[in-house]
């Protein structure tokens, strides 16, 4: 076990090397801290997969996971690590591995979220199994699907319960689009959700308390989804994706997660808010990828140095009572989440830390994004990422984004 003035943070990681550099790169340039008359080092470290005993101590303080979605032996060691270590994990591995963005849906329905009507249909090709052809014929009642779809209302959606990466995403028109589309499903179970019309598609990337509201725009490019535009949405609007955002994060023990909302007006219709661990990289993120690590590097610091401790269990109820005072107008119950929310986060603790621990991190970032080893970095992550062909436009591309970046900081 590490002592308490030395922190571990250890990195669960995919395929990507871009942002967890940054990190890393950050935290060195970062040294020690000083929090209330003590010295702390945090150090960072890849966590690789082996054999474990579920006794073993854990080395990290604090891990930062974005492969065990897909993978489950660095999933069950996650889960291992929150009930037999006490690691602190950004994302409760109960609520996020175990679950989907069916159970999200129906906790922020609950909430009074306004979420476009959604209806689970039954597989159209069950697992082919023994004992389930007794259930089929006995239980699994034949039903219309074209009745089903005409209640939910075209235009709509399917997709499946556990949605990611677009997936198995149909748009469906009329009635023979909606038939090809659940044929197709096969195996996958699917949702069919009203279609919301929008004036903007807002992507909320939320760390710890801060949340980032951005302008996306789903049809383009994956380098071009991120719009650099600020003040997009009225107010109100803007106001209630924040609260909606930490919401779901506080309510499920997410502190690193996006959500998609559609926005026509006032207006916000969340439809797919279950991203833990989502996608940072800088050629997705690019203009915002100096907040975002700066963010996951702020709140991971706040974690490892204030012995913060995980929660692994959730307060539903105190949300649920909310949801259901009736004397409560819809504003009033956005109030409260907002200060759950903020309860659970500590977020004066946390804003305190930042302007003292941390007060010269903002800088650092600037400094090192503003340096030609950023640039090496950005010139790596181009080349491991798009065609030779492409090199020269993609980097004038980011080079451009972050330049101007740099500029608004300055
Ligand atoms: N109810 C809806 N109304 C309008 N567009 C939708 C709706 N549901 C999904 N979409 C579109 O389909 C895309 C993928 O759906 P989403 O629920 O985000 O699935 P995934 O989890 O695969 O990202 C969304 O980004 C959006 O462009
Ligand atoms: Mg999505």
């Amino acid at each position: 076990m590490s002592d308490s003035t030395s922190h571990l943070i250890g990195l669960l990681l995919g395929t990507e090397t871009d942002w967890p550099q940054a990190f890393e790169t950050l935290t060195r340039r970062l040294g020690a801290v000083q929090h209330e008359g003590r010295r702390h080092e945090l150090t960072t470290e890849r966590i690789t997969i082996e054999p474990f005993d579920l006794r073993a101590p854990v080395r990290y303080d604090v891990v930062i996971d974005r492969l065990a979605w897909w993978y489950y032996h660095p999933r069950e060691w996650l889960k291992k690590a929150a009930l037999v270590n006490d690691t602190y994990l950004l994302n409760n591995p109960f609520t996020f591995q175990a679950m989907e963005k069916h159970s999200a849906y129906c906790a922020m329905m609950r909430l009074g979220f306004d979420i476009p009507s959604t209806v689970l249909v039954p597989y159209k090709n069950p697992v082919d199994h023994e004992k389930w052809a007794y259930t089929a014929g006995t239980y699994n009642l034949p039903f219309d699907l074209d009745e089903v779809a005409d209640r939910v209302g075209y235009p709509m959606f399917m997709k499946p319960f556990d949605g990611g990466a677009w997936r198995g995403v149909s748009r469906v028109d009329d009635p023979q689009a909606l038939h090809q589309a659940y044929d197709a499903s096969g195996q996958m179970l699917m949702h069919l959700q009203a279609a919301a019309d929008y004036d903007s598609f807002a992507r909320s990337l939320t760390i710890g308390p801060r949340t980032q509201v951005m302008r996306f725009r789903p049809e383009l490019p994956m380098h071009d989804r991120y719009e650099v535009r600020h003040d997009f949405l009225p107010a109100d609007a803007g106001q209630e994706i924040l609260t909606l955002s930490r919401t779901i994060n506080a309510f499920f023990r997410w502190e690193f997660n996006s959500c998609e909302s559609l926005v026509t007006g006032s207006r916000v219709q969340p439809i797919d808010y279950a991203n833990a661990c989502p996608d940072i990289a800088i050629t997705s993120l690019h203009y915002y990828f100096p907040w975002a690590i700066t963010q996951l590097l702020s709140w991971s610091a706040f974690c490892a140095v204030t012995g913060r401790k995980p929660r692994v269990d959730t307060g539903s109820r105190e949300w649920f009572d909310i949801a259901d005072d009736e004397s409560l107008s819809w504003n009033d119950k956005l109030g409260r989440y907002a200060g759950l929310a903020d309860r659970y986060f500590e977020v004066g603790r946390y804003e305190e830390f930042c302007a003292t621990a941390l007060a010269d991190l903002p800088g650092i970032v600037l400094d090192w994004v503003d340096s030609p080893a950023f640039d090496d970095l950005l010139v790596e992550t181009v080349r491991g990422t798009y065609p030779a062909a492409e090199h020269d436009r993609f980097l004038a591309h980011f080079r451009g984004l972050i330049g101007s970046w740099v500029a608004d900081q300055r």
